[in-house]
């Protein structure tokens, strides 16, 4: 029944509100017990009625989320349903008709664009899919890392490029080759990188957008695997949208299934993935399985 203990197991403690009504997995955050007090059920992000059309097309109708400290949430759904529009809205990047977003009780979209890229640069992180988005490519890959550390007041170079080497290695580079360019490396390494750039400051809240997305399959997998060591490990809050459910069902706590910019389906991964309600989500499972 249970695919996922039988495979691989989970590095996260899975869920265990009950699987019918509760919303809330348990929070993840270092040091809390379960059901760990107020603090921790408190929401990092919270966003209410987004809505956003092109035109005619509604990229987003009136979509609720929330993610909370330590929590791994995907979002699943055929292309064009409105998942990178759904990250770039949370993140302050693009502005929706209508709705809210919340982080941490302030208001994102209301916030001055200085300090939306600074929330960007300490305690966000955004994983793009095209690692040349996320990096600066004309920039050695100790350069990629430490700049990121200097945006948050590092100034010690040894000290930086002591960071540096150790997040290489924690994204299993060689720190010998921290002087290279990015261009010089695979594109699985591309996007380790860009992931080590992005943990440095040790962001509470990650957006990925399809990180594994144009790799090779056993590249995917070394990189599904890392991301999850790092997430647990770090305890980090993660957005993560992806076209693979086998992805979902590695590492996210909850799921969102997306169409046509509607929210479909949510709910405990396990539970949408096992049980899934609407009809378009078992679509989706079934030709997975098939
Ligand atoms: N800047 C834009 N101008 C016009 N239409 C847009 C724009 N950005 C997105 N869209 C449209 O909004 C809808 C949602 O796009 P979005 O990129 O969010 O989908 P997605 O779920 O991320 O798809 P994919 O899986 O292919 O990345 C699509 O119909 C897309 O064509
Ligand atoms: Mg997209």
């Amino acid at each position: 029944m249970n695919e996922r203990s039988s495979k691989t197991p989970h590095p996260i403690p899975p869920p265990q509100a009950g699987e019918g009504g509760a919303h809330l997995p348990p929070p993840l955050l270092a040091g809390e017990g379960r059901g760990g007090g107020l603090a921790a059920q408190t929401p990092l992000l919270t966003a209410r009625d987004l809505t956003l059309r092109f035109g005619r097309i509604a990229a987003l109708d009136s979509v609720d989320i929330d993610i909370h400290p330590g929590e791994v949430v995907a979002i699943v759904g055929e292309s064009g349903s409105g998942k990178t529009t759904l990250l770039r809205v949370l993140s302050g990047l693009m502005r929706p008709d209508a709705g809210e977003v919340s982080y941490l009780g302030q208001d994102v979209l209301g916030m001055t664009e200085a300090a939306r890229r600074r929330l960007m640069r300490t305690e966000w992180g955004f994983v793009h899919q095209n690692p040349r988005d996320g990096l600066r490519m004309a920039v050695s890959a100790g350069g990629n890392i430490g700049e990121r550390l200097m945006a948050t007041g590092a100034r010690h170079y040894g000290n930086i490029r002591d960071q540096a080497a150790h997040w290489l290695t924690r994204v299993e580079i060689d720190p010998t080759r921290m002087d290279e360019v990015p261009a010089k490396f695979s594109g699985g390494m591309q996007q380790r990188l860009q992931i080590a750039r992005t943990l440095v400051t040790l962001p509470k809240l990650v957006f990925m957008d399809e990180p594994t997305g144009g790799l090779d399959v056993s590249v995917q997998a070394r990189l599904l695997d890392l991301i999850r060591a790092l997430v647990a490990d770090l305890g980090l809050a993660v957005l993560i949208v992806t076209h693979d459910i086998a992805a979902a069902r590695l590492l996210a706590h909850r799921m969102l299934v997306m169409r046509h910019g509607v929210v479909v389906e949510s709910g405990l991964t396990d539970r949408v993935l096992d049980d899934p309600q609407h009809p378009y989500t078992q679509l989706l499972v079934s030709s997975v399985l098939a």
